[in-house]
Formats: C-alpha cells, structure tokens, sequence
C-alpha cells in the first residue's frame, strides 16, 4: 500500500507556502510572498505577515492542489510548521492545518521549520544518508548539526551561532551598503562586479578551539558598517565590500562544515536554508568539498528559500516511520529549539487527531 498524500503548511515568517509529498515524491507545491509589503520597513513587519498568511493561505493550498491534479479529499496527513517563527504568522498557518486534518479526519504532525529546511534537499536527492553532516544557515540561524534518521533520532548540534546569524548578517549588511531587502540576495548580485579581496573581513572563530563548529557574525556585520562609515562623503565601493562580505561568510561556513566532516569520519555534506542559496557559499562549499572527497547535497534554489514543499517532506518522512501525529491541542512554539523533526510539546497522546478521527 502506497503512503498517504501529505499536505504541508509554512507560515512561519513572510512566504505562504503548500506543498504535497508522498512517498518523498512532490507533487505540487505553491508559494505566496508578503516580501514586498515588507520592504520599505527594512524587515519583515509581524502582523503585516500574519494578515498576508490569512489572505494566502487558502489559494496556496488550492494552488498546490491543482497542480497536483489532486483534491483536499486526497489529502492523507497534514504537516505544519509550529515553529520557530513569527507567534502570530505560525498560529495562522496552525489554525488552517487544524481546520483541513480535522475536518478530513486525518493526523495532522507539528513541525520543526529548520527540519523542514533539512528535508527539503530529500526531495531533489532522496532519503539523506546515516549519519550526514548538515550545515543550516537561513535568516535566524546558522548550525552545525550531526543528522542521523531525521524522522527517528535526536538532532546534534555541534555548533550555532553566538550572536547574528548570517543570513541576518547579510540582510544587516546590506542595509548599511544602500542595497535593497531582503539583503542576501542583493548582496550576491553585487558581489558579482566585485573584488573578494578587496576589503580583508574577519573570519571570526576560525582560529578558537573552545568554538571549533559555533559561528559569530556580529563582529563581522560591525566590521562592514565601520568600512562602510569610513567611505562617508565619497562613493562606497558596493561590489567589492559585497563581494569581500559575501567571501568572508562563505568562507568560515564551509571551512568549519568541512573540518567537521572530517573530524567526524561524515562523507556527506548537506547545506540548507536560505544562505544556501548564495552562489559563493555554494561554489565554496563545491571545491572544498571536493578536496576533502565529501559528497555535497543542496537543495535546489527554490527549495533553499523558505516554501511549503519542504515542510510536507517531513510529514511524509514522519508517516512513513510510524511517527505519532500531534494532538489537536498542539500549540505553537516561536523559539522552539531544534531536538527533533517533529514538534510535540507534551500532550497526551489519547487526544491525538487519529484517535479523534
Ligand atoms: O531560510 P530562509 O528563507 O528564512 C528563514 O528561515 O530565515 O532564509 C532567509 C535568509 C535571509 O537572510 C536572506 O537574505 C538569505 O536567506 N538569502 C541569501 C540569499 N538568498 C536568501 N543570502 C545570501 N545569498 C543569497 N542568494
Ligand atoms: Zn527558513
């Protein structure tokens, strides 16, 4: 017997996003973006993004469906993200994942959004191979993680950033140099007519064993804000700090995923999150790994930024190990840290939406 279709649910930050999976299959998936709306603030405004995830949600969902050729009744199991993220943008995504599994009857799974950025590279290479090494970087955090049967065992970190993640290091950054947000993209496309060389940024923690696989970006973000102020009253040379940021960044990433593989005896190297979709830190991590005869897994690029697919993909992982569904009182958690796929804060397991169903 063939797997159920799952549905999955992202509304943790600006991006509206539905997938289908089955099987480790997408079917269809769709995405809607606030990004817009947020652009003249400099940053993702809350409640703008929990109003555009309330507007989004449905056609999303309708989207995805259509371009699966599928209907909601061919909806097995639902996935959402419920955390971390954005309080008032999770519990609209929640409410619709609450809605839709009861309403078919069927088991609805909380999900951590940072596995679901792990699982998201299942879909385009298939199951993850035991052990992997994962290298997590997006707008809030940036991780080192030992990953073992994603949908069974605890995730170990090896390291996370101190302060600044790096993707907020670009978005920050960015800012400074004039460049529009989000920043990380921006930067990447600057760095294009740029010298790497130009400006020597620090590669902050590479030299400390005490902190061999954390990160630390806010050093590194203060470093091009004073370059930048230095260039008060003449033009700021925009594609080479950007390309110099870009290469600092890359740089400390991949060489501290690397020498954790090593370390570690892992021969897979996954890099995900939005950061993932930087071009340097991609070629990077290419030629690095390559030198050390790792194998590199990334995501796709439209699988690397936030989106619905990726979350569906754990849920699917999740039904196909046998995983307990979450109970209909599941609750969201903003500042939920990464221990499992799955997020069940306790509950009991009689209220579950299975046995409701
Ligand atoms: O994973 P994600 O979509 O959302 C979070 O869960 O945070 O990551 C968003 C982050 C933003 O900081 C954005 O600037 C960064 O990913 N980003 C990039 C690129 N594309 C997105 N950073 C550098 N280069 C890119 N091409
Ligand atoms: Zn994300």
């Amino acid at each position: 017997m063939s797997s159920p279709v799952v549905l999955g649910i992202e509304s943790s930050c600006d991006e509206t996003g539905a997938g289908l999976v089955r099987d480790g299959q997408l079917l269809g998936h769709a995405l809607a973006s606030s990004m817009d709306e947020h652009a003249r603030f400099g940053g993702v405004v809350p409640e703008i993004a929990a109003r555009a995830h309330v507007h989004a949600v449905r056609p999303v969902i309708r989207q995805a469906l259509d371009m699966a050729g599928l209907r909601l009744s061919d909806v097995g199991a639902v996935a959402v993200t419920t955390g971390p993220g954005l309080s008032g943008a999770l519990q609209v995504g929640l409410a619709g994942a609450k809605t839709i599994a009861y309403a078919l009857g069927v088991p609805l799974y909380g999900v951590h959004h940072l596995a679901g950025h792990v699982a998201a590279d299942t879909l385009e290479h298939g199951l993850l191979p035991d052990p992997c090494m994962v290298l997590i970087v997006s707008g809030g955090h940036t991780s080192l993680l030992l990953v073992r049967d994603l949908a069974r065992d605890p995730i170990v970190h090896l390291g996370d950033t101190l302060d600044d993640a790096a993707g907020e290091c670009f978005d920050k950054v960015a800012r400074v140099f004039g460049l529009p947000y989000p920043g990380g993209p921006a930067i990447d496309r600057a760095a294009r007519t740029g010298d790497p060389r130009a400006v020597p940024f620090p590669r902050p923690l590479t030299g400390s064993s005490d902190h061999a696989y954390d990160f630390s970006f806010s050093g590194l973000k203060t470093a091009a804000a004073r370059w930048a102020e230095g260039h008060t009253g003449r033009e700021l040379p925009v594609a080479d700090g950007a390309a110099s940021l870009q290469e600092a960044i890359a740089d400390v990433l991949t060489r501290k995923a690397v020498a954790a593989c090593v370390e570690h005896g892992v021969g897979t190297l996954v890099v995900v999150g939005g950061v993932a979709a930087n071009s340097r830190v991609r070629s990077l991590a290419e030629e690095r790994c390559q030198k050390a005869g790792i194998t590199l897994r990334v995501p796709p690029l439209k699988l690397c930024t936030d989106n619905g697919a990726m979350i569906a993909a754990v849920g699917d992982l999740l039904v196909r190990s046998g995983a307990e569904p979450a109970p209909l009182d599941v609750s969201i958690d903003p500042s939920a840290p990464l221990e499992y796929a799955a997020l069940r804060p306790a509950a009991s397991p009689a209220a579950s939406l299975a046995g409701v169903a």
